[in-house]
């Protein structure tokens, strides 16, 4: 059995693109695509373990895809609610912890009940945090973290000349969580997408060329050991 690569990466985040033209190219329902992605989803979950990433957040559904075709958008809402019924022992058995970030409102209830259920069933597993972000979008999460902390001031729990950036991410979705140390977008596009903008400010970035059903284990392991040989600086000096 090969070695981990890697045991202290501490977040790792994912821009799972490319399963709509995956499917279309092999003349398949764009929804195929996305059920390839979902076993993906489970291989990488996995070796998330094994590489010892400790939190792993994966961009489901961003606040834009509900311009999708309706077909396409309840396709994914049930595939969500699948994934977590077929996946809710195993995340128990191995010690995952799933949370969700994004907007609920605009769910439909029964996919909100999942996952309210599966957060509090693997509230305590401390393995690996799995957080998928489900109608979620960076400056939509700004604008409801602003609306928050506009309340706590006018309900004097906050003044405004104490706020700071631990501040501002205390209010955000992502609370308690660390930034990501690399995020990883498939299918050959340089763009981030409103997908943890405020978080991602000193995270590398990983544009992988295959669309996500083609990713595979090797190429997430290059990923990770590629973003250990590279120095991060943070903007400072290299050994201040
Ligand atoms: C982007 O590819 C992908 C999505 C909008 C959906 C991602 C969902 C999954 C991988 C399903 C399983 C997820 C979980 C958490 C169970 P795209 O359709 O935008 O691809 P395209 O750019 O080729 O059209």
């Amino acid at each position: 059995m090969s070695q981990p690569i890697i045991k202290d990466i501490n977040h790792v985040a994912i821009i799972m693109d490319g399963n709509g033209r995956w499917a279309e190219a092999r003349g398949l329902e764009r929804l195929e695509g996305h059920m390839r992605g979902a076993r993906m989803v489970k291989k990488i979950v996995r070796a998330s373990k094994t590489l010892g990433v400790k939190n792993l957040t994966l961009y489901a559904f961003s606040t834009e895809n509900w311009n999708r075709s309706k077909k396409e958008v309840s396709g994914l809402m049930s595939l969500f609610r699948r994934y977590i019924l077929a996946e809710s022992a195993d995340m128990l058995a191995e010690g995952v912890r799933m949370k969700f970030i994004g907007q609920r409102d605009q769910l439909d209830d029964k996919l909100v009940s999942l996952m309210n259920w599966i957060e509090d069933q693997t509230a305590d597993n401390t393995a690996l945090q799995l957080t998928i972000a489900l109608n979620y979008g960076g400056r939509d999460e700004l604008v409801r973290a602003s609306r928050k902390m506009a309340v706590a001031v006018q309900e004097g729990q906050l003044r405004p000349e104490d706020i700071t950036e631990e501040t501002v991410s205390s209010f955000l979705d992502t609370a308690g969580t660390p930034d990501p140390d690399l995020v990883i977008r498939t299918s050959g596009e340089y763009r981030t997408s409103n997908f943890l903008p405020w978080q991602s400010s000193y995270a590398e970035y990983a544009f992988i060329n295959e669309s996500w059903p083609d990713f595979t284990v090797a190429l997430y392991e290059q990923a990770i050991s590629n973003f250990r040989a590279r120095e991060r600086r943070f903007g400072s000096v290299i050994g201040k």
